[in-house]
């Protein structure tokens, strides 16, 4: 239970879906967690939830898509702690469109999904130096690796996080950070929880369904806790010679 003691993490999206789970699995590993989010109803939800159990969370207002919000994010971090270890780049908007999306949509996704993530690093990376190293996961999908229908702008951002992964481990190596990404399959958080209901299916028909649940070898949508176990593996010593790697988190989505 203290894979991640004396740890400090930033969890960027913390308040919902798959960021929520690694918080709440970070506090019980005994990392002092601070969610990155910029709904400020969930995010101090879920410190507050973290905390009632015994946790350690901090919640601090940021949007990954303006970069002076992500500044005050890592100087608010150095005044709690005066370091950190790990960094999740977590939050993601989904805008899912073809070739129609407007310039306004590109930038929208680009600014959230793909510099978001890199400025997170550029001003957590003086953070993790100070304590001699650390560990960045990034949240890509089966969607950098895989065609799908009208999600052209989506996708693109997915790719990038995989190829940024890359490039990150790279410049990184030499300060003792690596940096690797998970690759989830479908899971249930509020964008699939949308999108299968707008198709009509329930939970247990979405499951079962040959474009949902059904794509995956093991015929079922994931829960969020099972994609915040590999990210505490990347995060943790545990994984301490795996650098610039993408681990797919997919039931076996791209294995067909
Ligand atoms: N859900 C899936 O099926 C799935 C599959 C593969 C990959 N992913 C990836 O996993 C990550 C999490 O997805 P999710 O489904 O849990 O998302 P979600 O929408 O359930 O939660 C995302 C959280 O990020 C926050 N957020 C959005 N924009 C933000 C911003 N600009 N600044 C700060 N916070 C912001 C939201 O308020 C929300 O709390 C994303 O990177 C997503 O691309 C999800």
């Amino acid at each position: 239970m203290d894979r991640l003691k004396n740890k400090v993490a930033v969890v960027t999206g913390g308040g919902a879906g798959i960021g929520r789970a690694t918080c709440e699995l970070f506090a019980e590993e005994g990392a002092r967690v601070v969610i990155a989010e910029r709904d400020e109803a969930s995010g101090r939800e879920v410190a507050a939830a973290i905390t009632q159990r015994g946790g350690q969370a901090l919640f601090v207002p940021t949007d990954v898509g303006d970069e002076s919000s992500i500044q005050r994010m890592a100087a608010a971090v150095e005044d709690a702690f005066g370091k950190l270890d790990i960094l999740v780049n977590n939050a993601a908007v989904f805008v899912l469109k073809g070739i129609d999306a407007t310039v306004q949509e590109w930038r929208e996704i680009l600014d959230v999904n793909v510099v978001g993530p890199s400025l997170c690093a550029k001003y957590c990376v003086p953070l993790m130096r100070k304590g001699g190293g650390g560990s960045i996961v990034n949240l890509a999908s089966i969607s950098s690796v895989i065609a799908q229908k009208e999600m052209v702008t989506y996708n693109a951002t997915k790719a990038a996080i995989a190829s940024m992964t890359r490039c990150m481990a790279m410049d990184l190596a030499p300060d003792n950070i690596r940096v690797n990404s998970v690759a989830p399959g479908v899971v249930w958080t509020q964008i699939v929880e949308r999108l299968t209901s707008e198709a009509g299916l329930d939970r247990k028909a979405a499951e079962a369904d040959p474009a949902w649940g059904g794509a995956h070898l093991l015929k079922r949508i994931a829960e969020p806790r099972e994609i915040a176990y590999p990210i505490l593996f990347l995060a943790s010593e545990e994984a301490s010679f795996v650098t610039g790697s993408l681990l797919m988190v997919d039931g076996g989505y791209t294995a067909q």
